[in-house]
């Protein structure tokens, strides 16, 4: 009997060094027990390091990078199966009906959404630190042992905010410049009311649609074992106690004709309702508003990413939406489009690092086909509705020079359709004090077909980029 212990409940790279050692000594892995550091056992300890070549697939150590974090305790024996079994099985991950295949995707997949729900679930309350400076702490009890996985999602959207995410298995603290990680903690350890819960209930309220509830969707987006840690969960028995009656009130009330002026006026105040009239005041405050935001459909497309760059920025870039990476590394401009606008932007000697990159619209539109997801462009509805964000960043960085990268962001930015050709290498005011400048999208460059052509679009992209930093400078 071979006795594997693991450092800890997390260490895939222990679980791998010793599954290979095993796997080269052709140790069965009915005959390896794993445990981990703390875990009782009477067994010594056996496996020592062995010399030797052991090939796996790339894909097994993703999927067993992610496995490992779950919370079964099989998952170390289960994953050494596999690996013991791919030497004569090289095609095993493919064969979907193999039950241990099955478990582990099964396993990931519940890891990948307690990641998920992490991400959407964190809810943050400000503190101090010892020295005075502001420190916001949450407190959130995953599903399975996410925190080092999760934790990156937060840096990037919140970089310039020190925050703690206290969890019973680790803790992770990010102080701008370095992400740590110690024990886990108890939930006595996290503050319990700050302000910011009154902003999460009164958004929450705001958003809750009486005539569309559905419970069971709701709780499956939203399980009850996440409530307790959100303030806005507080509200939902109420909520969903009145919904009945006020989806009367308005079923009643509908076959009156609405005086057209207050139809407008009650879209105003609605679209201004997730900060209950008041506006976002810094950066992180929109980051965290986006990825709560309600204000159309597209939130069920995944990530909302809101724009990045210094708040002292001259030069604020508009694109469209965000594309498929962009969703999933939650920035903007980071796929194939975001390198032709980087290189341009080099060639024009505009440092991005100096300008505020955003979107029209916060999420990544798209219909799925396949494994693929594929961009559909986003309606005058949602561009509208998506105008609340890119409008409070226009007035917290309060840029220069505006500049609208296609038709998409130019009618977001100027209201109306601006076309390209006729007003590009222009500066055009705008109402808050900026000048706004309208160019190619840089997705456009990638799809034009004549290389000629191609050539030509580029350089005009490339002349209109420097036109804008000239002008915000
Ligand atoms: N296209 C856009 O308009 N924005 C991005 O962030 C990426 C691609």
């Amino acid at each position: 009997m071979e006795v594997v212990r693991l450092a800890s409940e997390t260490d895939f790279d222990g679980w791998r060094a010793a599954a290979r050692s095993l796997r080269i000594r052709n140790i069965e892995p009915a005959a390896v027990v794993w445990t981990v550091d703390g875990e009782p056992s009477l067994l010594p300890q056996t496996v020592a390091p062995a010399p030797g070549a052991l090939s796996v697939p790339r894909a097994f150590l993703d999927l067993a990078r992610q496995v490992v974090l779950h919370r079964s305790d099989d998952r170390f024996a289960l994953l050494y199966r596999l690996l013991w079994r791919l030497q004569s099985e090289p095609n095993l991950l493919h064969v979907r009906s193999d039950p241990d295949v099955a478990r582990a995707r099964a396993l990931e997949k519940q890891v990948s959404t307690a990641i998920h729900k992490m991400h959407a679930f964190v809810r943050f309350r400000e503190t101090r630190d010892p020295d005075g400076a502001e420190r916001y702490v949450a407190w959130f009890e995953p599903a399975h042992r996410v925190t080092e996985a999760a934790a990156g999602f937060f840096v990037r959207r919140f970089a310039n905010m020190r925050f703690s995410i206290l969890t019973p298995d680790a803790c992770a603290h990010w102080d701008t410049a370095e992400l740590t990680f110690t024990p886990g903690a108890d939930a006595a350890d996290a503050p319990s009311e700050d302000a910011l819960e009154d902003y999460w209930r009164t958004y929450y309220a705001s958003i809750f649609n009486p005539a569309r509830l559905k419970v069971k969707a709701m709780q499956k987006e939203m399980p009850k074992a996440y409530w307790r840690n959100l303030p806005e969960a507080a509200l939902i028995p109420e909520l969903i106690a009145k919904a009945e009656a006020q989806t009367q009130a308005m079923i009643a009330k509908a076959p009156t004709e609405p005086d057209r002026r207050m139809v407008r006026a009650a879209q105003r105040a609605s679209r201004d309702a997730p900060f209950d009239g008041q506006a976002p005041t810094t950066l992180e405050e929109v980051w965290a508003g986006v990825s709560a935001c309600r204000r159309c459909d597209l939130w069920r497309c995944g990530n909302g990413v809101a724009g990045e760059g210094p708040k002292s920025a001259k030069l604020m870039f508009v694109g469209e939406q965000p594309g498929d990476n962009e969703e999933q590394a939650v920035k903007p401009f980071v796929g194939p489009a975001g390198k032709v606008l980087d290189r341009a932007l080099a060639e024009a000697g505009v440092p991005r690092a100096e300008t505020f990159v955003t979107n029209a619209v916060k999420h990544f539109k798209h219909e799925v086909r396949g494994k693929r997801r594929l961009h559909k462009t986003p309606d005058g509805g949602e561009v509208q509705a998506c105008r609340w964000w890119l409008d409070n960043e226009r007035r917290i960085v309060r840029p220069r020079v505006i500049v609208a990268l296609g038709s998409t962001a130019a009618l977001s930015v100027f209201g109306k359709p601006t076309p390209i050709g006729k007003f590009r290498q222009q500066a055009i005011q705008l109402p808050d004090q900026a000048q706004g400048v309208v160019t190619y999208h840089p997705s456009y460059l990638l799809r034009v077909p004549d290389k000629e052509a191609k050539a030509k679009a580029y350089a005009m992209f490339v002349d209109d980029l420097r036109f804008a930093w000239k002008l915000a400078a």
